[in-house]
Formats: C-alpha cells, sequence, structure tokens
C-alpha cells in the first residue's frame, strides 16, 4: 500500500514488552512492592480507578498505590500542579491517571497538558486491538499510533490580534519531532513491526509539518532495519476506516492534535473509547491513562467501563516487567468481555456495572 517504500527490515530485536527507551528505573522497597503514583481523576475517574484497586488486590500485584491531588493551582496566572503530585510522580517514576476534565474556552489550563509538560512526556503511545468475542464491524484490527505530546497545535499560543481574529499558533520544533520519531523507530523494533508511517499535512502546512516530515527523514538514517513512509492525514483517516488492516504491521507517528483525532477514531472500530489504553512516555517518568475523558454524562452512575484504565495499567505493568500480572489481567479482562453482555458495560451494548463487570474479572483472574 505504501509508496517510497526505502528499507527492509534484516534482524528484529524481539519484543521487550518495555516501552524502551523510557525504561523504568523504578525500585521495589524492602517489603517488595513498588508504589504507584495514582491520579484518580474526574467524573467517571473515581469509579474506575476503584475497579483498578480491587482488581490490583484480586490479583496480589506487587503495587502499593500513592493517591494524588491534582487539582490545578494559579501560580502568576500559570496553571501548576500542586507540589506533592510532583514530587510523588519525579519519586515513583510511574503514575496511573484517570481523566481529567478542562473548562472549555476559559478558566484553567489543561492539566493533562500540564502533566505532560511538566514531566516532559514527549510520546504518546497509543495502541488499539480487537477485542475477541466483541464484534465490531472491523475483524482483527491491531493499530499502534504514537502522538507527539508537549507541542503542535496544543502549544497553547494564542491571542486576539483585533476584535473577531484570533491567532493560534502551532509550534513545532526539531528537537522534539527527533525525539518522538526516535521513539516511533525504537519502539517500532521492539513490537517487531519494522515500518514507520509519518501521517502529516505537510502539503498545506509547508514548514511546521514539512519540519516534522524532514526530521524523520533524517532520523530514518539510523534505522537500516526500519522502513519509512509518509501519508497524508486525510488519505490516512480514509484508509483506517475503510481497512485497518492495511495498518497492521505499521507504527504511526504524527503531531500532536492528529494523533489526539486519529486515536479516537482507531477507538471507533474495535468498539469505543472504553476500550483504548495508551502510555505517556518521558526520559524518565512514565505516566499511563485511558485514552478517553471523564464522561460526565454517565459520572456516579455506576455505569463507566473500566477496561480502558485497566489495559492502560497492564501497559504499565509490562514497562515496569511484570509481564505475568500483566498477562494474567489482560486475559482476564479479555475473558470476560467475552463472556457476553450480561457481564460488558452499556458502551459495549451490555448490561453490567461497573461493579458487577469489576467482580467477573476478578474471578476470571
Ligand atoms: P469523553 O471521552 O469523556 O466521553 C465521550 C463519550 O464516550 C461519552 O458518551 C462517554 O460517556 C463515553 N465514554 C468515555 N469513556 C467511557 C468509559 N470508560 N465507559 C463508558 N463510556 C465512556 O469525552 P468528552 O465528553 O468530550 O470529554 C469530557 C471531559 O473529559 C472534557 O472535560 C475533556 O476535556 C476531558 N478529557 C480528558 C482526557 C484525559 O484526561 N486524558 C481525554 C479526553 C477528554
Amino acid at each position: 500500500m505504501f509508496r517510497q517504500l526505502t528499507r527492509r527490515s534484516a534482524v528484529i530485536p524481539q519484543f521487550t514488552r518495555s516501552y524502551i527507551p523510557g525504561q523504568f528505573t523504578g525500585a521495589k522497597k524492602a517489603n517488595g512492592k513498588y508504589t504507584v503514583t495514582l491520579i484518580e481523576g474526574d467524573g467517571i475517574g473515581p469509579e474506575i480507578s476503584e475497579a483498578v484497586k480491587e482488581i490490583y488486590a484480586a490479583a496480589d500485584v506487587p503495587i502499593e498505590w500513592e493517591p494524588v491531588d491534582v487539582t490545578p493551582l494559579l501560580i502568576d496566572g500559570k496553571t501548576t500542579l500542586p507540589q506533592p503530585a510532583v514530587d510523588s510522580v519525579n519519586k515513583n517514576l510511574v503514575a496511573l491517571k484517570g481523566p481529567l476534565a478542562t473548562p472549555v474556552g476559559k478558566g484553567h489550563s489543561s492539566m493533562n497538558l500540564t502533566l505532560r509538560r511538566t514531566f516532559n512526556l514527549f510520546a504518546n503511545v497509543r495502541p488499539c486491538q480487537s477485542v475477541q468475542g466483541f464484534e465490531t464491524p472491523y475483524k482483527n484490527v491491531d493499530t499502534v499510533l504514537i502522538r507527539e505530546n508537549t507541542e503542535g497545535e496544543y502549544s497553547g499560543i494564542e491571542h486576539t490580534i483585533v476584535p473577531g481574529v484570533v491567532q493560534s499558533i502551532k509550534l513545532i520544533t526539531k528537537p522534539a519531532s527527533e525525539k518522538v520519531i526516535r521513539y516511533a523507530f525504537e519502539y517500532a523494533k521492539s513490537v517487531n513491526k519494522p515500518h514507520v508511517l509519518v501521517v502529516h499535512k505537510a502539503s498545506i502546512m509547508k514548514l511546521s509539518d514539512g519540519l516534522f516530515v524532514e526530521t524523520a527523514k533524517e532520523v530514518g538514517k539510523e534505522y537500516p532495519d526500519v522502513s519509512l513512509d509518509y501519508e497524508l492525514l486525510d488519505n490516512t483517516s480514509l484508509k483506517l476506516a475503510s481497512d485497518p488492516s492495511d495498518y497492521k504491521n505499521i507504527v504511526m507517528v504524527m503531531p500532536n492534535l492528529y494523533g489526539d483525532i486519529m486515536s479516537d477514531l482507531s477507538s471507533g472500530l474495535i468498539g469505543g473509547l472504553g476500550l483504548t489504553p495508551s502510555a505517556n512516555m518521558g526520559n524518565t517518568v512514565s505516566i499511563f491513562e485511558a485514552v478517553h475523558g471523564s464522561a460526565p454524562d454517565i459520572a456516579g452512575k455506576g455505569l463507566a467501563n473500566p477496561t480502558a484504565l485497566l489495559l492502560s495499567s497492564v501497559m504499565m505493568l509490562r514497562h515496569m516487567s511484570l509481564n505475568d500480572y500483566a498477562d494474567k489481567i489482560d486475559a482476564a479482562v479479555k475473558k470476560t468481555i467475552a463472556s457476553g453482555p450480561a457481564n460488558r458495560t452499556g458502551d459495549l451494548r451490555g448490561t453490567a456495572s461497573t461493579q458487577h463487570f469489576t467482580a467477573q474479572v476478578i474471578s476470571n483472574l
């Protein structure tokens, strides 16, 4: 399907499952457990976090949670994280995070962006795989996209020129592009998908997306075993929605906004936002979170699907090399979903409450 397929893979390293190069260097405590920072989040956040905690306790995962408050502080007009939360993440090097709501058009800046900037979480890894036993019009979806996480359209530089005319700056820098693109190559090698696809709109944004594409060409020279190709965003959208199997053995990498939108599109292919996990990778710190938001329409009603946060936590366990626990929880979640509508939440055409689903996962461990 790809034009300009430049290189073919030769020797591919085994899938390490550790999300190298953002590898985990945290230490166990004397009691043999790791401490993980927990940001429960807004809306459905506390409900789905509770499900994760109950399942982890039942699975005897060697983790102690350290809950932190991330209520935004305004310091000198700038949205800031409370210091104890920053200290906790810096100490533990890993966090699991529920969704955080952002006011629209006014109020504090996004705490999601503040977290990503504070810890320089430069790459957002968003895998999307069909869940066996849950039918959608698309079979065997297995995509992964890596979203630049710190700048682009989300740089937050906006101003009014004259009333009725506003300007929003899309910032693309070579260092940030290089970092996320290099990560995409490393990731592609580690998961044995030796093809990187840069998704862009350099036909229109010749300088900004052009720089992203040019940087990929340069970085690609360091990875002779990984092929590199380029595709326009609108084309990728059409092709993904038409036949996602074309993207099975490929790692997509793209600027911030495109990654945000394309990952929701990918979620739709497998059954919705309740299923899709993600990892925000930095140099040393990593924060794992669901792709979805705080779902205010169902918050507090016991209807939320905790799967996306659970699968994000499974990514976290693999990053921490706790692979046996990851496999066990992953299998129990998938078995529960496959067991039918009585054990699935409403977003998956089921009738189960969050609590019922959680109990079923525990019984399937
Ligand atoms: P949303 O993802 O919260 O909800 C979209 C739709 O999906 C809703 O119908 C919701 O009920 C459903 N949904 C989402 N997660 C679900 C789950 N686990 N189980 C069952 N149904 C689920 O998106 P929306 O409404 O646009 O955003 C709500 C708030 O979340 C906003 O303040 C937004 O800024 C924030 N947000 C936060 C994110 C984060 O913390 N990473 C990501 C996206 C949005």
